[in-house]
């Protein structure tokens, strides 16, 4: 059908970029992070056991380097992984539930099912950002939490330097060295992508409409204006601050 097909377009792309560098992607997401990444992903893991979650799934979970920090410091936690990359989700650590193709086929039969979500750097490139946003809201149902880290223009003078770093110099190093085995038959080389992509989110001003469209609305906001990341937990819109479900004891 057309419509498939049109939608599965920007998918088949992204699943051959990421089954391409799934054994590779942490490692060199870490240099290209200028060694940040697993720093983000400590955070990241922090906000979600704060939360005091039975069951977290992550969309967009690549190779699960954040999951297999969860796993490690509660094993008791149910975890899903969802991924486009078969490849990717190889790398999940035992005992963590794997889903191989896009959040909206997830999506339509584990409603409700989770009490955290989690997308990190993966709504950015998402064709329908309120789409993608509501389908996570069907996973984590009327008690549940989001969060969203993505990449972000900085405010200010730092932002001059990210453009240099993000626009000049890393899609030169990409098509140079990280991803010079790249086969530019298969499309644009993965840092090239990287770099446009991030041209046109900028900080995702637009987050909160997509977010609202999504059902959800933003708690709160957990990184600085000047950094190169934003971090964002939100609740389905409505809910009354302050009312989030008891913790797991209590249940
Ligand atoms: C940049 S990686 C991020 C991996 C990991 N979340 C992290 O923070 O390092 C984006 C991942 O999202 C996956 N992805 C993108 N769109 C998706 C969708 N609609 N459904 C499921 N997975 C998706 C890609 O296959 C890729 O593995």
């Amino acid at each position: 059908m057309a419509a498939d097909r049109d939608r599965d377009a920007p998918y088949a792309y992204l699943e051959r970029t990421f089954d391409w560098m799934a054994d590779r992607y942490v490692d060199q997401t870490q240099r290209v992070s200028r060694g940040q990444y697993r720093d983000w992903m400590e955070r990241l893991a922090r906000e979600i056991l704060d939360l005091d979650p039975a069951a977290v799934v992550d969309v967009g979970c690549g190779p699960g380097y954040l999951l297999s920090l969860l796993a490690r410091r509660r094993p008791d936690l149910r975890l899903t992984g969802v991924d486009l990359s078969r490849r990717a989700l190889r790398h999940l650590p035992p005992g963590v539930e794997r889903f191989h193709g896009p959040l909206e086929a997830f999506a339509r039969d584990h409603a409700g099912e989770y009490d955290v979500a989690v997308a990190s750097f993966v709504l950015r490139d998402q064709a329908d950002r309120s789409g993608f946003l509501a389908d996570l809201g069907r996973l984590t149902g009327a008690d549940g939490h989001l969060l969203i880290l993505e990449t972000a223009r900085p405010q200010g003078l730092p932002g001059v330097g990210f453009d240099l770093y993000f626009h000049r110099w890393l899609p030169w190093w990409g098509r140079t060295r990280l991803a010079a085995d790249w086969d530019r038959s298969q499309g644009p080389g993965p840092y090239e992508w990287l770099s446009a992509s991030q041209k046109g989110w900028g900080r995702g001003r637009e987050l909160n409409a997509w977010l609202r469209a999504g059902g959800w609305e933003i708690e709160q906001e957990l990184w600085p204006d000047w950094a190169a990341v934003r971090l964002v937990r939100a609740a389905p819109a409505g809910r009354p601050r302050g009312a989030a479900r008891p913790p797991m004891a209590e249940r």
